[in-house]
């Protein structure tokens, strides 16, 4: 079937990025994740003032950007050459990210960019549409979530320690009206694919996680 492919979706702030960066170390593998693809290209709209309904033109920019990713100890993230780790990770990127996102036109655009990262020996890919999607035919798929209220609180602690101010109550709102937004839009909602391994890691640490998916790839 080719290279190797763990698909982990679900939604914000259950998890995924830390678990699959970190899984794809173990396994040597490569790391997607998609999010952050679809930041970049909020970002790269916001910098060129273009409206959310402007489809065509966010059509345009969407086919026109590079982005070069860097794994290190994080992840770095390049926009036409300019870093733009710093913003990518903000509430309002993401929130931006997921209206963007609900476009078919937009994901139909950013389909090939995110099948280009199946290189061998192996891809761990992190999103909402991995295993229903962009790569269906992957040989293992997990399902990871936590309640909103878990969602939140962690978020809330990632938040302060970088010295970002937060509220703990509008983040909360923040994260379900996005959610909302990710599991009702038309085009690859947020639902669990078919076979996937459902964690709800509420109650659980990321070692926890990490070893339950790994006793289920292996
Ligand atoms: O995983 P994240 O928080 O970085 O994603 C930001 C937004 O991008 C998310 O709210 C919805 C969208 N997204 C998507 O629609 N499909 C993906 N595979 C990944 C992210």
């Amino acid at each position: 079937m080719g290279t190797p492919v763990l698909t982990i979706d679900g939604p914000s702030g259950a998890g995924k990025g830390t678990v699959s960066r970190l899984l794809a170390k173990q396994l040597g593998w490569h790391y997607l994740d998609s999010g952050s693809i679809y930041r970049s290209l909020a970002i790269a709209l916001a910098k060129q003032d273009v409206r959310v309904d402007d489809v065509a033109m966010i059509v345009k920019i969407a086919k026109a950007m590079v982005l070069e990713f860097e794994c290190d100890e994080g992840l770095v993230v390049k926009l036409d050459k300019e870093d733009i780790t710093a913003q990518l990770g903000l509430e309002s990127t993401g929130n931006a990210a997921s209206i963007i996102a609900a476009l078919p036109e937009v994901r139909e655009v950013l389909l090939q960019k995110q099948q280009d990262f199946r290189q061998a020996p192996g891809l761990v890919a992190d999103g909402r549409d991995m295993g229903t999607v962009v790569f269906p035919n992957a040989e293992k798929k997990v399902f990871l979530t936590a309640s909103s209220e878990k969602r939140a609180e962690r978020r809330y602690k990632q938040l302060k320690e970088k010295g970002i101010d937060a509220n703990l109550a509008s983040l909360t709102k923040e994260i379900e009206e996005r959610d909302r937004r990710d599991r009702e839009r038309a085009t690859a909602p947020l639902r669990m694919a078919s076979g996937a391994l459902f964690i709800d890691s509420s109650d659980m640490t990321i070692d926890a996680v990490i070893n339950k998916v790994l006793d289920f790839i292996q």
